[in-house]
């Protein structure tokens, strides 16, 4: 696909060339990476963030949030409850920090995770931590982290300077993904769908860029609004809707152009309708991301409002989610990595 077909499909809006569509897409989804579902279970292990991205419900200056850090033992224990649930992964996340002691905290973290088992090993690690120093990731690397997310947000980089206060910047970000795939790691980045000032065209160069950037991973959802952010005003509820459709066929037209990478849907397609999931599933995704955070700190990670599964705890997520992807007709990979089909053929 180039360019120019890839901003017609955005533009679509008949829902029976949408539905081609995203035949389409599970086509090729099927062909290069199959049926299987593959769980990263998501420990949210901190709120508290030295970033004021103008989107995001824990912006440092968000000061109606309660800030945690969820304790080592509490960390262990999430993860622990992963390998019950026969997840075959892990994605640590939480606001950026880059003090030292964060550093030696999330190192410490990842090599425990990684020695729970006599046989060893038997957790991947995603980390999505931030942007950190190119010693600090391979820190991380060292200790057992294989894959690393970090959302470009939007491959714009005027619509990325409007959304991100000027000490953020869009080239370090950049420069962030090329030291992460110097050290070694899965790399993953994505996009927010459907934020204010963006064009279809922008979505378009996302995609291209993925592929540009040679991309393993792709984590990438609606954007959202949360109500104690600058940015809640300037969106309305019908554009809310029109995300859920937008966030679908950007997976659809991921899937087609990048054929076999890892793709994530995301709990913020969730949030816009109950199977917003499984129609991510259904549109070339084949990552899931089920909520491992105990219950008590999930209220307090709140990057969008209406997150769901605020209440539920891991192993409702867990029969909820395998429930949903029995009733697509897919199968959950339990107990395995699902590293990026991409990335291992690159090797
Ligand atoms: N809506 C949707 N996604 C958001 N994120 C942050 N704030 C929002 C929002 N309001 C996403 C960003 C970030 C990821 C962890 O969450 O893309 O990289
Ligand atoms: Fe949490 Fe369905 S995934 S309740």
């Amino acid at each position: 696909m180039d360019r120019s077909e890839i901003i017609r499909w955005l533009k679509e809006e008949d829902p029976r060339r949408l539905k081609e569509l995203y035949l389409r897409a599970y086509a090729v989804k099927l062909k290069n990476v199959g049926n299987h579902v593959f769980f990263r279970g998501i420990i949210e292990l901190s709120n508290i963030c030295q970033k004021d991205c103008l989107y995001c419900g824990i912006r440092k200056s968000n000061a109606r949030v309660e800030r945690f850090l969820m304790s080592k033992q509490e960390i262990l224990e999430s993860s622990k409850s992963a390998l019950d649930m026969q997840y075959g992964s892990l994605v640590l996340q939480s606001g950026e920090r880059t003090d030292l002691e964060f550093v030696d905290f999330v190192e410490d973290v990842v090599r425990e995770i990684k020695a729970l088992r006599d046989s060893n090993n038997s957790l991947g690690i995603t980390l999505s931590l931030g942007e950190q120093t190119q010693e600090t990731y391979q820190r991380w690397f060292d200790a057992g982290a294989h894959r690393y997310l970090l959302r470009i947000e939007t491959s714009n980089s005027k619509l990325y300077e409007e959304l991100h206060p000027a000490d953020h910047s869009f080239s370090e970000r950049l420069n962030c993904l090329e030291v992460l795939r110097k050290v070694g790691y899965q790399v993953g980045t994505g996009v927010m769908i459907g934020l204010p000032y963006q064009t279809v065209e922008d979505l378009a160069d996302d995609i291209l860029f993925f592929k540009d950037k040679d991309i393993d991973m792709i984590g990438m959802g609606p954007y959202l609004v949360h109500k104690d952010t600058p940015l809640a005003e300037s969106i309305q509820e019908d554009i809310r809707k029109k995300n859920l459709e937008l966030g679908l066929k950007m997976i659809a037209l991921t899937r087609i152009h990048l054929q076999d990478v890892n793709i994530a849907a995301t709990t913020a397609l969730q949030a816009l309708s109950l199977s917003g999931r499984e129609m991510g599933l259904q549109s070339g995704a084949n990552i899931i991301m089920p909520n491992i955070t105990h219950t008590k700190y999930r209220k307090f990670y709140q990057l969008y409002e209406d997150k769901p599964c605020l209440d539920e705890n891991a192993s409702l997520c867990r029969d909820c989610l395998s429930q949903r992807i029995d009733s697509i007709g897919e199968e959950i990979g339990y107990n395995q990595w699902g590293d990026s089909p991409h990335f291992l053929k690159k090797r």
